[in-house]
């Protein structure tokens, strides 16, 4: 059986990410926009998984207040996208580690998503809690939930 290429994790620019966002995220949906407010932000970090020089796989971390604790730093990820031919191969996962750890070394304590109703046995597997209940995210039509992992527990 082939096994699939290997790729490496390392932080990438939004303009290596936007393609991959357009390509998994916007597919079929209402938004051709792949853009987000604060992708430029000194602060923002994407991590990305490459083969060769190709990017197949992206994430975006920003500096953003989780809604149950403003006051104490957070980080929301965004863009979590994987190409369709490397998905369920361990990319997202190990983008969740790198973020993770991207996390620890700003010193916040939460990172939380809104999550794809589709990919929340994934963030569950990656360690995060389902909060509150089902909404629907314009951009995509899309059922989601709120996500969360802390990183320090009480
Ligand atoms: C969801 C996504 C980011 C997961 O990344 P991935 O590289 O495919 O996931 P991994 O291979 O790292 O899988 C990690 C775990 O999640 C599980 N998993 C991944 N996607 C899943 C899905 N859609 N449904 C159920 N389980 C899933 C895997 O089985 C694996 O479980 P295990 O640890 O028990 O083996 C990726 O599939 C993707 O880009 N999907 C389309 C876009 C999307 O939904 N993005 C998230 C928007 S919020």
């Amino acid at each position: 059986m082939a096994m699939p290429p290997t790729f490496v994790i390392r932080h990438i620019t939004v303009a290596d990410a936007l393609p991959v966002r357009l390509d998994v995220l916007r597919r079929g949906t209402p938004s051709q926009d792949a853009a987000y407010d604060g992708d430029d932000e000194p602060h923002t970090t994407h991590i990305g998984a490459t083969i060769g020089d190709r990017v197949v796989a992206t994430s975006t971390w920003l500096i953003r207040p989780w809604q149950h604790d403003p006051a104490t730093t957070a980080v929301q990820l965004r863009g979590m996208a994987v190409l369709d031919e490397m998905q369920n191969t361990g990319v997202g996962h190990a983008l969740i580690d790198a973020g993770i750890s991207h996390t620890y070394s700003v010193g916040a304590r939460y990172v939380w998503a809104k999550a794809r109703d589709s990919a929340l046995y994934f963030y569950e597997r990656c360690g995060f809690v389902i909060v509150g209940g089902q909404f629907t995210e314009p951009a995509s039509g899309l059922p989601h939930h709120l996500v969360l992992f802390a990183t320090v527990t009480a």
